[in-house]
């Protein structure tokens, strides 16, 4: 059998055994910009990637890289401060050992979040947009080779992979906070690391993609295979090409440091709510 599963049991031991008596229960994926949430954590451990094995870390700006242990609200939450994207370079197993160990470690409730371009006329920087569906261009699978059965099914079910009672539960907490109805829209990977170009956005749009990206899909596909409930959150950070100006990483750090503060606020009052769930 594939050493894959050895390897999120070890990284999951290395994390259980910094992480003491404490339990998490949602695990949260912080994307580009958008890592603050991690430091409002209460009675927090935390741990750099290059402390864990098997992890990667990530060499793109804006990522810090370590994982954050506390409490929110009540919830105990295992966060990952940075992300790797598979354009970096690495094994596409690599990419999704972190979610992997998080969900291993007891979190069955992951918050996958990102910053994305808005293809949708009416996704505009700064959006949170709550992602219902996605579409993967890539060509390319975290499940594939031999499928090992502890972690889940050879052929598993995509056509819940973003928990609609979640969303239900994300809209709840943002009228809770006085902010008005998240959008919500369909989500393109592409690899990366160059930004689309105005006839693949065209392209995307056609096919019924709202949201252009380059992460998140490979994790929300190993959480899935895991039996993982799953919820996404797009930082809209910029217009996607050829329907605004020239992009920039640039701009897409600045829109989400204008965010940031909402941001985190919706999802500290997400992962509260989460406490009176069946975690
Ligand atoms: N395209 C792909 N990835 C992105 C974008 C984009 O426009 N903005 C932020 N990440």
């Amino acid at each position: 059998m594939s050493a894959v599963y050895e390897q999120v049991e070890r990284a999951a031991q290395a994390v259980a055994a910094a992480l003491g008596a404490r339990r998490p229960r949602v695990g949260v994926v912080l994307g580009s910009g958008l890592g603050r949430f991690a430091d409002t954590l209460e009675d927090m451990v935390a741990i750099p990637y290059g402390q864990l094995p098997g992890f990667a870390e990530s060499r793109v700006l804006g990522h810090a890289g370590r994982l954050v242990a506390g409490s929110c609200s009540g919830t105990p939450a295992l966060v990952m401060q940075g992300r790797v994207h598979l354009y970096e370079g690495h094994p596409i197993e690599q990419v999704v050992l972190p979610i992997r160990t998080l969900i291993l470690c007891g979190c069955k409730t992951v918050i996958i979040t990102n910053a994305a371009g808005g293809i949708r006329a009416d996704l505009v920087p700064g959006d949170l947009v709550l992602i219902s569906d996605h579409i993967n261009l890539t060509g390319t699978n975290p499940l594939q080779g031999a499928n090992d059965e502890r972690l889940g099914p050879r052929f598993p079910d995509m056509s819940t992979a973003y928990d609609a009672e979640l969303r239900s539960l994300a809209q709840r907490a943002a009228a809770e906070i006085g902010l008005r109805p998240l959008k919500e829209g369909v989500y393109n990977w592409m690899l990366g690391p160059s930004y689309e170009t105005p006839a693949e956005i065209r392209m995307l749009r056609t096919l019924g993609a709202d949201l252009a990206g380059m992460s998140t899909v490979p994790e929300v596909i190993a959480a899935n295979h895991m039996g993982a409930r799953v919820l996404g959150i797009s930082c809209v950070t910029n217009m996607a090409a050829g329907l605004g100006g020239k992009l920039s990483h640039d701009e897409v750090k600045q829109t989400a440091e204008r965010v940031e503060k909402q941001f985190v606020h919706l999802l500290r009052q997400t992962v509260g709510l989460l406490k009176s769930e069946e975690l």
